[in-house]
């Protein structure tokens, strides 16, 4: 048999795609939607400043109300026990690669009142010994400054076990149709025992941390370490024709950043009167939940007019095809045999036979009506 070219095979790719496109539905494509989420899990960690210390989620969920777009901390960096006051001014090992100007010989490299926008403090106008031989300008501000140390090992690293529960209800206001994602079920541990799972369980809104920043091509203990940025869409794409049953949302994940950081501080009056605070640095991953979705359901109007243009294109699209195939295609000369039937005038030959033959109308393309 004589396989079809490309081109004709395109031509019949384009009139099927006409029929399929579901230009019968009306679509929604504007749902209005909503994302609870609730992280869970703790983790022990060792922190030469603060002892051995419980972790929960009221510590390493931000903000804690379960919104769409929230931080998990994974590592930190704590200054304890700071009080305003006046101190060297930090350079090295700094987390600011260098604070311009913080160096200095004598006092006049110190402008009083100046303040840059990567310094800790404001400058009291006195150089000062930093540390052995070091000398830098002293400041007015919370003391002593943060060190600048860059954390070399992540310290929740437990967090790649913990788990997301992401609750979403999507509602096509068209349709007046609403559903959520956690309803499925009758089982009410479900939620507890399940985890998502792409192939085996698609459909469970829990995710293990550690899988989570996989499936975004990300890599846990890097993410960790130094922080980042995961996106999660969830797509729905519902044919409500189907009664909405198969109505289920896609996960999807993204890395969006390799490295995310914040700062933080508890404050606290010592029983001097003094006010102190516990400056943190937090690195960690920032969740965004973003959700999107269509609907769509069959409606007379989109159908009419899909049938009206579906017509005039397909129409349109035969004549092309058949120019292109006709006059175009290396396989003109086999189309031109299958769309015209040929009328040819039958040879002559002297055979007795066939010329008794020829005396009946050659082919039926020569008979008139
Ligand atoms: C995560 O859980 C698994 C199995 O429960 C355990 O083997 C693993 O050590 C845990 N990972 C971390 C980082 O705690």
């Amino acid at each position: 048999m004589r396989s079809p070219s490309p081109l004709a095979l395109r031509c019949m790719e384009m009139r099927w795609a006409l029929l399929t496109k579901k230009g019968y539905q009306e679509q929604d494509l504007d749902p209005q939607t909503s994302v609870i989420t609730k992280l869970k899990g703790v983790s022990v960690t060792q922190i030469r400043d603060l002892g051995n210390r419980l972790w929960d989620v009221a510590d390493f969920v931000k903000p804690p109300q379960g919104e769409n777009v929230f931080f998990l901390v994974t590592n930190f960096l704590v200054t304890p026990e700071q009080v305003q006051g006046r101190c060297p001014e930090v350079t090295e090992g700094s987390s600011h690669p260098s604070i311009p100007l913080a160096s200095c010989w004598a006092d006049e490299d110190c402008p009083e009142g100046e303040a840059g926008t990567h310094s800790h403090g404001i400058k009291t106008g006195q150089c000062v010994v930093f540390n052995g031989t070091h000398r830098t300008c002293e400041i007015r501000g919370w003391c002593p400054v943060e060190s600048g140390t860059v954390p070399t090992k992540p310290l929740l690293v437990q967090a790649e076990n913990f788990t997301l529960f992401i609750k979403n209800t999507i509602t096509f206001h068209k349709f007046n149709f609403s559903k959520s994602n956690a309803l499925e079920t009758q089982d009410p541990t479900y939620f507890k025992r399940c985890r998502y799972d792409p192939s085996s369980s698609p459909s469970c809104p829990v995710f293990r941390i550690g899988d989570l920043v996989a499936a975004a091509g990300g890599v846990f203990e890097d993410l960790a370490l130094l922080g980042g940025a995961v996106g999660i869409q969830v797509r729905w794409d519902c044919d409500l024709d189907a009664g909405g049953s198969d109505c289920r949302p896609h996960y999807s994940f993204q890395l969006q950043e390799r490295s995310y950081n914040f700062r933080t501080a508890t404050h606290w009056w010592e029983a001097s009167g003094v006010e102190a605070r516990s400056l943190l640095k937090l690195y960690g991953i920032r969740f965004d939940i973003l959700v999107t979705g269509r609907a769509g359901k069959f409606a007379l109007i989109p159908t009419t007019i899909t049938l009206g243009t579906g017509a005039a294109w397909l129409g349109v699209i035969t004549f092309l095809c058949d120019l292109l195939l006709l006059y175009v295609d290396g396989e003109a000369p086999f189309y031109w045999k299958t769309k015209y039937e040929e009328a040819k005038a039958p040879k002559v030959t002297t055979s007795p036979e066939q010329t008794e033959q020829a005396s009946t109308p050659p082919c039926p393309a020569a008979q008139g009506p």
